[in-house]
């Protein structure tokens, strides 16, 4: 699938559904839309709490809606180009309703800055990653006519204490932040610009937002940062000195909540997974035999000027130690092609890495050069754009044989199945997830199941995409 990285294409964009049968009047109705990564949607629920604070209600209903924000990303050109376009479509509803206020969040907010309120004529309220505290204060002052912009970034901000509201969730699985920003500096990404340093949130708060969600019917958790493995907290507020909680520490803790609670991850730098992570999946059922480590390219001269800190034996290596020490473990990877001066060799590499990792998905993307990155100043976009989209058909092509290859290993063998509600096509059929991450979909029977129930499944078909079995006891 070629797509913009977050779980599921069909999301992006998607607007935050009120509460049900919700009774409270509220003072005014925000409208959200988020793009993007797994980590701006998981934003848009802490902007949602923050703005619920204030006595704004959720609407999902732009048309009625007072405040509209976007939620942006600043990743690739096409990103932004698509939240351009909807900005100006606001742009002709707020003709219609004057008093609408359009805020532009995110990072495409802390990306332009200033220039957002000039070029964009529409945009009321610009505010970056960091400052979505401050959103109470800038609806106020934009409601006074000003225009309002908070882009700073802070050291500290881990939005630790607000609990996020789920309002477009299935119920079952949650995003749950567990640090923020990034400080790996890759050539090609505007990430650090956007969001920031790194730092860790609060364990204690992870664990407990966890088990909420468990408490409240949640079965999956899905712990999100730019780079979970180097997550590391150290509690400072105690007196005596607090063991520093490592990744793996903090997987162990949440898997400990209940054997019911599924635990996954995203995303891990191949450079920090340690063999202490590996371990702590391997010894508890209950995290998800699946890594999503990206590999970027296949040619250690590209991994070089991408500032990956890996070379091509290295990342094989990884994935070794991963297949030996996690048996059956899905991975999946994200990758570019035709990055600045890569060559038919590098990319035949990153065709072949493709295969020797044995990836169950890929994410995957033709280079788009970012201003103020790294590459975007030391190297020149050299690649292109037809050299760079067949490269990519090359990819996809390669991918899409290996998910088929990876589904077809799977035939005959059962696996433990979360329900998470209808299959998209028939209400006879539910929907869930292998461990691995594999969409699996059987017929309801005349079993009494509900979404939420683990299931065991044996799969007696196939297609590139899903997995078809039946009920087994
Ligand atoms: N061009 C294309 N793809 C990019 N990514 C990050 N920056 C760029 C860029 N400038 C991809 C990487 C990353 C994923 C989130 O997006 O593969 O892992
Ligand atoms: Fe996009 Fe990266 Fe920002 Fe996520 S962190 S929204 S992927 S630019």
């Amino acid at each position: 699938m070629v797509t913009d990285k977050v779980h599921d294409e069909t999301k992006q964009g998607e607007a935050y559904a009120p509460f049900k049968d919700d009774p409270t009047v509220y003072r005014k109705r925000f409208y959200i839309e988020s793009y993007g990564c797994a980590m701006n949607f998981a934003d848009s629920e802490v902007v949602a709490s923050i703005l619920h604070k204030e006595g704004f209600g959720p609407t999902k209903n732009v048309e009625e809606a007072d405040l509209i924000f976007v939620n942006t990303c600043s990743i690739r050109e096409k990103a932004e180009q698509t939240v351009r376009k909807r900005l100006t479509e606001f742009r002709k509803l707020k003709k219609n309703r004057p008093g609408t206020l359009v805020g532009v969040l995110g990072c495409m907010a802390e990306r332009l800055k200033s220039k957002f309120l000039e070029e964009e004529k529409l945009v009321d309220i610009v505010v970056g990653p960091d400052a979505y505290r401050s959103l109470p204060g800038l609806v106020e002052e934009a409601e006074s006519g000003h225009k309002a912009i908070n882009v700073l970034l802070s050291r500290d901000e881990t939005y630790a204490d607000i609990s996020p509201i789920r309002l477009n969730s299935n119920g079952i699985s949650a995003f749950v932040s567990i640090m923020r920003g990034c400080n790996n500096m890759c050539s090609f990404c505007v990430v650090p610009f956007t969001r920031g340093r790194e730092r860790s949130r609060d364990a204690e708060s992870i664990i407990n937002e966890c088990r909420e969600l468990f408490d409240n019917g949640y079965r999956e958790v899905t712990l999100l940062g730019q780079n979970v493995d180097s997550y590391y907290y150290t509690d400072n507020s105690q007196q005596a000195i607090a063991e520093p909680v490592t990744f793996a520490k903090l997987l162990e803790k949440v898997a400990l909540i209940s054997p019911l609670l599924r635990v996954r991850f995203s995303t891990s730098h191949p450079k920090d997974i340690t063999d202490e992570v590996l371990h702590t999946i391997a010894r508890y059922e209950n995290i998800c035999k699946y890594i999503h480590l990206p590999v970027q390219s296949g040619s250690s001269r590209i991994l070089q000027m991408m500032n990956r800190t890996y070379t091509r034996e290295w990342y094989q290596a990884k994935v070794d130690r991963i297949r030996e020490m996690v048996p059956g473990c899905g991975i999946s990877s994200d990758i570019i092609a035709g990055f600045c001066t890569e060559t038919e060799e590098d990319h035949r590499d990153t065709l072949s890495i493709m295969e020797y990792s044995n990836y169950d998905y890929s994410y995957m993307f033709f280079y788009s050069e970012r201003p103020g990155t790294l590459a975007q100043r030391r190297y020149a976009d050299d690649v292109s754009e037809e050299v760079k989209k067949r490269r990519l058909a090359d990819i996809v092509e390669m991918q899409n044989r290996l998910s088929l290859e990876s589904n077809k290993k799977d035939l005959g063998k059962t696996f433990e199945i979360l329900i998470e509600g209808d299959s998209k096509k028939s209400g006879k059929d539910w929907m869930g997830r292998s461990s691995q991450g594999k969409v699996v979909v059987f017929p309801k029977k005349h079993y009494d199941l509900k979404k939420g129930d683990y299931v065991m499944v044996r799969v007696n078909d196939c297609t590139q995409g899903t997995l078809l079995g039946n009920i087994v006891h």
